[in-house]
């Protein structure tokens, strides 16, 4: 009997124990959390919680457009405004982890794309005559359907250029394949030579900018643009030519209710001709100057223009002049030739300069209408007037 009261104490006292051992070792833990928390805090800068926003902003580094998502992600936070807009600690944290994360990241893929630059120009001054495949310099990043294919076909006959032949869709998606692949993907390339590709959904892919810049700042990014309602003509041509009858007419795509005064902007044959929206997102990343913007429809009626203005942004001697090119008049589109002694002329094949569909005025003076402020916003932001009406 004496036992087992013996047993029964010996028992419940080590049931205790655990309880206790396990009760401090719960609240070590939440202090250990605690306190690295404030050390985050007390490592950058912040004392207290009552640290404010525009303070808290203002000691991130630039991380292009993560800053302004940062933005929009704290105020919705639920954590973020206790009272007269001050962060909670959470909050700061959250903001912390997620900018420590950009940080990192931003870090190790800038690291591994320099050391890949940098073995780039190594190359460039030991190879001489041999070729290299390198990381482009030059990137043609839309407008999808406003003449990318024939601006990339044109300089491919500048002897110092080589340029990639299918789109690569490395920034947006193949990404996480590396930087390696995607030199791989790149044509060789002689130490004079410039290198350059083009992938159209470049421009309207959100993270895109920011993976450009970690690769290279000094990426020089051109841009086709286009009359926005011919723009969505063609691409939904485009469509057409791919799926035949299985596809919706163009009214009931682009309009809401088959109202032509709502316009369906989540059509992305409709987005992709908003320019303005497109380019905010490349500036918030890359200074306008480093953006060159072609004309579409002068680099059919003028592609000695354009292509001189082309090569004087990529650096390039003006080799390319109106002497290259030759109107074809049934297809009404420039072709191109080598030298301009030679008799044979490059013209891009049936898929480029296909007919387009004719759509009732009514649909054309709506597109007109809807595209005209945004045409008009995208003219001031680049300090060009393309005219479209
Ligand atoms: P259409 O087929 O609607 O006429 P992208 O190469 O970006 O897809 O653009 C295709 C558009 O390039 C064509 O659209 C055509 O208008 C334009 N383009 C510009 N120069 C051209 C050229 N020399 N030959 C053929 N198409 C050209």
């Amino acid at each position: 009997m004496r036992g087992l009261i013996l047993f029964r104490t010996f028992r419940n006292c080590r049931k205790k124990l655990w309880y206790h051992v396990l009760l401090i070792g719960c609240l070590l833990l939440v202090i250990s959390v605690l306190s690295f928390n404030s050390r985050v805090l007390l490592q950058n800068g912040f004392s207290s919680p009552s640290s404010s926003v525009e303070e808290f902003y203002s000691k991130l580094p630039d991380f292009g457009y993560h800053n302004r998502n940062l933005r929009n992600i704290l105020p919705y936070d639920g954590t973020h405004r206790r009272r007269n807009d001050q962060p909670t600690r959470k909050s700061l944290n959250k903001a912390y982890r997620l900018s420590d994360n950009w940080n990192m990241t931003l870090t190790s893929e800038s690291s591994q794309a320099k050391v890949l630059m940098e073995r780039d120009n190594e190359e460039l001054e030991e190879s001489g005559s041999v070729r290299k495949r390198r990381l482009p310099q030059a990137i043609i990043i839309g407008a999808k359907k406003s003449g990318t294919r024939a601006l990339l076909e044109f300089l491919r006959v500048h002897p110092d250029v080589q340029a990639t032949g299918p789109e690569p869709h490395f920034f947006d998606k193949h990404y996480h394949k590396g930087l390696e692949w995607y030199r791989n993907m790149m044509p060789g390339t002689l130490p004079h030579q410039l290198t350059i590709e083009k992938t159209p959904s470049y421009l309207i892919t959100k993270e895109v900018p920011s993976r450009v810049y970690r690769m290279s700042n000094l990426t020089k990014l051109v841009l086709v643009v286009r009359d926005p309602v011919t723009r969505a003509i063609s691409d939904y041509t485009q469509i057409l030519s791919k799926h035949g009858g299985k596809v919706k007419s163009f009214q009931s795509s682009a309009f809401l209710n088959n109202d032509t005064t709502k316009i369906n902007t989540s059509w992305i044959v409709i987005r992709i001709g908003l320019y303005v929206k497109h380019l905010e997102n490349w500036l918030s990343v890359f200074p306008l100057e480093q953006i060159h913007f072609v004309h579409g429809e002068n680099l059919v009626t003028n592609p000695g223009e354009e292509m001189r203005k082309v090569q004087e942004f990529l650096g390039l001697r003006p080799f390319l002049t109106e002497k290259h090119f030759f109107m074809n008049k049934t297809r009404g589109f420039p072709c191109i030739r080598k030298t301009i002694n030679s008799k044979r002329w490059h013209c891009l094949d049936e898929s480029k300069g296909r007919k387009h569909p004719t759509l009732p005025a009514k649909v054309i003076s709506s597109l007109r209408r809807f595209y005209r402020p945004y045409n008009a916003k995208f003219y001031k932001m680049t300090n060009i007037n393309f005219h479209w009406t």
